[in-house]
């Protein structure tokens, strides 16, 4: 089934320090995404990245998931501030939680992460220590639609990162966050284009590999 049109608000949920917010924030200044960001929420109390989109004039709101007593509580409030600034789209940027039914039912085939290895290779936390403790010689980054599985949603835009000898987590973590604030506005631009479906577990395009400069 081909998408229907998105309506082009962002909700971005964060945790840390939202460097990927800031390449979202960036792409959409500098006029490459089409898009606003309606709201920044983190469930972290003092994340680094609430700072970055206040700075930049975006409501940011901290909702502490300690405060709820089950997962689904939690996701159904977020669901309610992000249908409140009536957001299209969720962009989960480095945000450290489980998104669990009440959000993804909310959002069907709307909620987008981006994850630090090239899945289904090393999912889950770690990535980049993962890679090089596996010892492969190419990881990368991974933008996917966000379903029940755990990093496990149908693939949107992947970019390959090497594995350099003598590298580390932090290393590698670095080259590969690089390429991570490449991917997700591009993402993010392919899914406010429309004309994709999904097929099975693959999220096939319009076009794909569209062009490499973001
Ligand atoms: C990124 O490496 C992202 O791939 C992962 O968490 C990290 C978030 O970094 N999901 P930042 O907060 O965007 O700087």
């Amino acid at each position: 089934m081909t998408s229907d049109p998105i309506n082009r608000l962002l909700g971005v949920l964060i945790s840390g320090r939202g460097t990927n917010l800031q390449a979202l924030i960036d792409a959409i200044a500098g006029g490459r995404l089409h898009a606003s960001i309606a709201v920044v929420i983190s469930n972290r109390e003092g994340a680094p990245g609430l700072e970055r989109a206040r700075a930049a004039g975006i409501e940011a709101i901290t909702l502490s998931h300690r405060a709820y007593s089950t997962r689904d509580d939690y996701d159904r409030a977020l669901v309610k501030e992000l249908q409140a600034r009536d957001v299209g789209l969720v962009c989960l940027a480095g945000f450290m939680r489980l998104v669990g039914a009440p959000l993804i039912e909310a959002f069907p085939n709307r909620i987008l992460n981006i994850h630090p290895s090239l899945l289904p290779a090393f999912p889950g936390l770690d990535a980049q220590k993962q890679a090089v403790e596996h010892g492969v010689r190419v990881s990368g980054v991974t933008v996917h639609l966000v379903t029940a599985e755990l990093d496990g949603g149908p693939i949107i835009v992947q970019r390959a990162v090497p594995v350099m000898t003598g590298d580390n987590a932090e290393t590698l973590a670095a080259r590969i966050l690089d390429e991570e604030h490449r991917a997700y506005p591009e993402a993010v631009r392919m899914i406010l284009e429309g004309g994709w479906r999904v097929e099975g577990r693959r999220f096939v395009a319009a076009r794909y590999p569209t062009s490499a400069s973001t």
